[in-house]
């Protein structure tokens, strides 16, 4: 089942200064920071109501942060939908032809198993579907 918005993914150039401006914007301090070494990305995390806002930073000039930053600049690069089963959505989805850009769900940041739809699948969003593991 699709639940809720989990998080919108912002990319930065620099999280630091990204944590200090959307910890005054949202008046909530940032309370993770975590390194994906497979996605080549920092994150870091801040609560909004039931939704989070989840900062993006490339680590190096390689890996998709990197690759957005370079082509668009900052800015929101993708939204994602908790949901209960991500293979049962994942599976729903792919039979209605949407292309899913991992081969299985993948451990992400948060303590969530993650995957990616393609954003021309998506208007051009890319979209991405998170399982809490807690
Ligand atoms: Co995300």
């Amino acid at each position: 089942m699709m639940q809720k918005i989990d998080h919108v993914g912002i990319a930065v150039k620099d999280l630091q200064q990204a944590i200090v401006k959307y910890e005054t914007i949202l008046d909530s301090l940032c309370y993770k920071i975590e390194t994906v070494d497979s996605e080549k990305v920092k994150t870091a995390f801040l609560k909004i109501g039931e939704s989070k806002i989840e900062l993006l930073e490339a680590v190096n000039q390689e890996g998709p942060i990197a690759d957005f930053v370079n082509k668009k600049g900052e800015g929101i690069h993708h939204i994602a939908y908790e949901v209960t089963d991500i293979q049962a959505e994942m599976n729903r989805l792919k039979q209605q032809g949407f292309r899913i850009l991992n081969e299985g769900a993948k451990k992400g940041a948060d303590n969530k198993l993650v995957c990616f739809i393609h954003p021309k699948d998506c208007n051009g969003v890319l979209t991405e579907l998170v399982q809490s593991l807690d």
